[in-house]
């Protein structure tokens, strides 16, 4: 058993409420290897913001989470190296049972997500407090699901997305005891979260999607006010990212995201974990492709990965400063 704290981590409970009060968002970035990791740790170190390490069961099989483990506690350190100690949580994203949440806190994550939004709401219910019990005799931190975002990511898929019930919140918090919870009011995982012909057009012709379901998010805080809410599925899929892929021999079709607008107002509510993961796999995606048609003979992988390195830098950097503005903000955890 291994306490996140001898990581050196912290877990999201103070976080949430500074984010809350200041009308924030922390990042929730998704890593699954060293240049990933690089990339967020230098962007949040360079803008002061404290950040939440997201691991998926896609990464754990495909880095191994002990060597995740070690990346995340390496983090910390590197993040001082680079000159400003910035809070980090390193989180289980969509754990999918109550052994996975479990195996986690044991190994020292600081926080957890148990999705059971694919499941019977008393399922869902059950599972989740199962896992809060657990986790919270080791203060760490749990995120909940009600309502299904659809999309299709490795392990994460549903056909059609079903909107949070407002009035099953309050039911779901007390049952569970949960501490975050993730809501559907629109967004989804991957990078075609709308059709075109759910979206109008702009005077320039550009694709402008259907707003989020705000309404439902008000509902939602009506019924738990100061309560942390969590969006899954937040990339906005950037137009020029796309461009340069298709650009360089890629074939991406309808790639439609959540405008960064609708972003920075959810993160001005009780919104205040925004998870990204797809905005970042376009960014190596796009600089891997430009990089290796314009240096045919190049055969280093560090000379291309570097490149997507810094793109990705740039685009945490810009999220956190015009999207999520929890720059600055981990000077309140000094
Ligand atoms: O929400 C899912 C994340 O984007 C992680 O996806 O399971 O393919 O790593 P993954
Ligand atoms: P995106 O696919 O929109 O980046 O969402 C990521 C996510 O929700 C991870 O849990
Ligand atoms: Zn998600």
């Amino acid at each position: 058993m291994v306490s996140y704290r001898d990581l050196d981590l912290v877990n999201s409970k103070k976080l949430f409420e500074k984010a809350i009060e200041g009308g924030y968002a922390i990042p929730a970035f998704n890593f699954n290897n060293l240049e990933q990791l690089q990339a967020i740790v230098s962007a949040c170190v360079e803008t002061k913001s404290p950040v939440i390490l997201q691991v998926s069961k896609g990464a754990r099989k495909y880095a191994n989470q002990t060597l995740l483990k070690h990346l995340a506690k390496g983090a910390v350190e590197y993040a001082e190296e680079l000159g400003y100690k910035i809070p980090i949580v390193l989180h289980l994203d969509h754990g999918d049972s109550v052994e996975t949440c479990k195996s986690c806190i044991d190994m020292g994550f600081s926080s957890v997500m148990i999705d059971g939004s694919h499941h019977p709401y008393e399922k869902n219910v059950e599972m989740t407090a199962e896992v809060v019990e657990y986790a919270h005799k080791y203060d760490v931190t749990v995120e909940g699901e009600l309502g299904v975002l659809s999309g299709i990511e490795d392990d994460v898929e549903a056909a059609k997305s079903v909107y949070t019930q407002p009035e099953e919140v309050e039911d779901f918090l007390n049952k569970t005891n949960v501490d975050s919870l993730a809501i559907s009011i629109g967004t989804s995982h991957g990078a075609n979260k709308f059709k075109p012909e759910q979206c109008t057009r702009d005077e320039s012709g550009i694709l402008i999607p259907p707003p989020l379901r705000f309404d439902i998010l008000e509902e939602i805080e009506k019924k738990i006010p100061g309560f942390p809410i969590v969006l899954h599925g937040a990339s906005s899929v950037p137009a020029d990212l796309v461009e340069t892929i298709n650009q360089y021999g890629g074939d991406l079709k309808d790639a439609i995201g959540v405008p960064e607008d609708q972003l920075r107002k959810a993160a001005k509510s009780a919104v205040c974990k925004i998870n990204i993961d797809s905005d970042g796999r376009l960014a190596v995606t796009a600089a891997v492709r430009k990089f290796l048609a314009e240096n045919p003979a190049v055969f280093d992988p560090r000379k291309y990965l570097g490149p997507a390195r810094d793109s990705l830098k740039d685009l945490y950097k810009r999220k956190i400063n015009n999207v999520l503005a929890s720059n600055e903000k981990a000077l309140e955890h000094q």
